[in-house]
């Protein structure tokens, strides 16, 4: 396994995860369920991806704004997120939000797939490949 491919198996769910919550309605125990799921898969991988994907990447000039512009995502994410928790279940602002940040993870993820993946392959040799395959699967195993 290298990095890419434990990488896109966690994006697969995500998106899993957000198909899943859009189809969610009102204050629901599957919508509550699904939405703590979703946020605690989301931050912990942006975390582990920071460390061991984007931070190894951020002193190659080519890489630098690539990284920097993936972690500005994560912000952005973030701030989603929150909003959700500021919102009400079953209000009707709920669905837009989480139909913002489906959009927004989305695009994200298809940002790191089709562009980050190729130009960071690279940069990085096959031996770091799979050690940060390694280490990023020992971050998510560790907190989730
Ligand atoms: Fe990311
Ligand atoms: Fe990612």
């Amino acid at each position: 396994m290298n990095i890419y491919e434990e990488i896109r198996k966690d994006h697969d769910k995500q998106r899993e995860l957000l198909d899943k919550l859009v189809k969610t309605s009102g204050d629901t125990k599957e919508r509550d369920q699904l939405f703590k799921e979703l946020k605690d898969e989301l931050a912990v991988h942006s975390d582990a991806e920071e460390r061991h994907f984007y931070k190894p990447l951020i002193s190659n000039d080519m890489m630098q704004d690539k990284a920097r512009h993936g972690i500005a995502e994560h912000h952005e994410i973030d701030e989603l997120i929150e909003q959700l928790e500021e919102t009400d279940y079953d209000s009707s602002a709920w669905l837009k939000i989480a139909k913002e940040l489906q959009h927004k993870v989305e695009h994200h993820l298809e940002d790191e797939e089709k562009s980050y993946f190729q130009l960071s392959g690279k940069v990085f040799t096959e031996k770091e490949k799979q050690d940060l395959a390694k280490s990023y699967r020992k971050h998510m195993s560790k907190n989730l």
